[in-house]
């Protein structure tokens, strides 16, 4: 399949994870892939990966919650490889806090780095998507849709991306830009890996995040991503896609 043939697509948080799965798997269809990551040598890493294996790729290091860093970094993409087909945020930080003792910085870094760093992303890279009639995936969570314990934080930025996600489908629907989500559940990347959790935590409320088929390795997600950035999604918008073995059906 070579479906990101002559196409360039944004990845956020392409250092780690279901954003380094994403860059690989959309650079091995072809893609021209803009790699963005607060983590340098995570993300010139991911490029090394792709390059060797005759891919195209170009990194650079970016907060997403930095409004000035984001606008720079959209622009150079466009700079660099003259158009910009797809957007894929996956770059996002996880923390569990007892809500009554949650401290307002710990959540106001969560909800600036998981929905806000998403809109600078959407919102800078919206002019060039309608240029290219192109669209968006963005990375919510089945937090956003079943309780998570300990995670208030991390599950009211997802909830945000994904009511965000659909406004901005509405919004751009007649100018033919797609906007989906997809909510991963129990993947195993750096994210949950060696998770802090507070003393407090009951962990039989946790079964409604652990998948009915075990955990799976962030290639499962990347391949939902590219179907959505790809034209096998023409008719997806304002969709959320959960890839969690069937834990929240
Ligand atoms: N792994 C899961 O089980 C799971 C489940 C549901 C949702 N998600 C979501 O999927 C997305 C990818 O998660 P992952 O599991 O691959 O995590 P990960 O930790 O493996 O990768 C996240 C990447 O984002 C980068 N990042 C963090 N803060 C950043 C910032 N301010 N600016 C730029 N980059 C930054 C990190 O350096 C890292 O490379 C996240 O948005 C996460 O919330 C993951």
């Amino acid at each position: 399949m070579q479906r990101f043939t002559d196409k360039v697509v944004l990845v956020t948080g392409a250092g780690s994870g279901i954003g380094k799965a994403s860059a690989v798997r959309i650079a091995a269809e072809g893609g021209a892939v803009f790699c963005i990551d607060l983590n340098r040598e995570a993300v010139e890493g991911t490029v090394e990966e792709i390059t060797a294996a005759g891919g195209k790729a170009a990194a650079r290091v970016c907060d997403v919650s930095d409004e000035a860093s984001v606008r720079d970094s959209v622009q150079a993409c466009v700079d660099h490889y003259g158009s910009l087909y797809s957007l894929v945020n996956m770059a996002g930080i996880l923390r569990f806090d007892d809500t009554a003792q949650l401290q307002a910085g710990h959540w106001q870094k969560v909800i600036d780095i998981n929905l806000t760093g998403t809109l600078f992303l959407c919102r800078e890279s919206l002019p060039h998507l309608v240029r290219s009639k192109g669209s968006i995936v963005n990375a919510a969570s089945t937090a956003a849709l079943s309780g998570l314990p300990c995670g208030v934080a991390y599950s009211a930025s997802k909830g945000g991306v994904l009511a965000m996600t659909r406004s901005i489908a509405v919004e751009y629907a007649k100018r033919g830009v797609r906007a989906n989500c997809v909510c991963p559940g129990d993947i195993t990347t750096g994210m949950t890996d060696g998770i802090d959790f507070p003393g407090t935590m009951d962990f039989d409320l946790m079964p409604r995040i652990m998948s009915l088929s075990g955990p799976r390795a962030p290639e499962v997600v990347a391949g939902v991503i590219a179907m959505l950035a790809s034209e096998d999604g023409i008719h997806i918008t304002g969709e959320d896609i959960r890839v969690d073995g069937g834990t929240l059906s």
